[in-house]
């Protein structure tokens, strides 16, 4: 990065690329899901609940484990941190340290709701886990408020100053510096929640990027992702446009 980065330079085209709100989508897209399920599910039936938790999951050690919401959710963290954040910090330091200090605070409460989900799978009266099962939910509702609270101050505060400060090649390069660090059954578990999660627009632009970069099994791999989770209509749009 250079000094004329920095400032923006003369004449520069405005940058339009946005590192946040298609993720965003996702994590949105899986945070609506699992609350949901969370909300519904009967933690007197120790079956399902197993099911709940494990999607859950608490392994943060391995934390590229593909089905694992707070996984996805705890990693995403770690790619901003790594990647975008480095960089940002230059040009507004106190924005990049308090959103580093959220990001802190989301894993507290992401560590204490995967303990809390294995105590009440530990539990032997179905009322015992019942109630534990409400205050669970009462966690990750929490949990979740926070998330999205900090997600739309990055997209609010932080990419406006990407766009001011970072030129859309240099954005991309992050993107790909991400993307090329995450391990495939990570990237696929995240584009399974983001391809659903996109519009039309922005899914044509995504697939396009894939048409033009992505070796012919990998652009396979995720068009047959694509047909499998996204809305019909809109996939064959998306299609259509991008020449797939
Ligand atoms: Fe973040």
């Amino acid at each position: 990065m250079t000094g004329q980065h920095l400032t923006g330079g003369p004449g520069r085209l405005a940058a339009k690329g946005d590192l946040f709100t298609p993720i965003h989508k996702a994590l949105r897209s899986m945070i609506y899901s699992l609350s949901g399920r969370l909300q519904t599910n009967d933690f007197a039936d120790v079956t399902a609940t197993r099911t709940l938790v494990t999607d859950l999951e608490n392994d943060f050690a391995v934390a590229r484990s593909a089905g694992c919401t707070l996984c996805l959710l705890a990693q995403h963290a770690v790619d901003e941190e790594s990647v975008v954040f480095p960089s940002a910090a230059r040009v507004e330091n106190q924005l990049i340290t308090e959103l580093i200090s959220e990001h802190h605070g989301l894993t507290r409460r992401e560590l204490e709701i995967a303990k809390a989900g294995h105590e009440l799978l530990a539990m032997d009266s179905a009322e015992a886990r019942l109630r534990a099962g409400a205050q669970l939910n009462l966690a990750a509702n929490l949990l979740f408020g926070a998330y999205i609270t900090h997600m739309n101050r990055e997209e609010v505060e932080l990419v406006p100053l990407m766009r001011e400060h970072f030129s859309d090649p240099e954005m991309g390069a992050m993107q790909g510096k991400i993307v090329g660090q995450m391990p495939p059954d990570r990237l696929f578990a995240i584009l399974g929640w983001m391809l659903p999660a996109l519009n039309v627009t922005e899914l044509t632009g995504l697939m396009s990027t894939f048409k033009a970069t992505a070796p012919p099994p990998v652009l396979k791999s995720v068009t047959d992702l694509g047909a499998a989770r996204v809305d019909p209509a809109r996939w064959d749009a998306v299609k259509l446009r991008v020449g797939l």
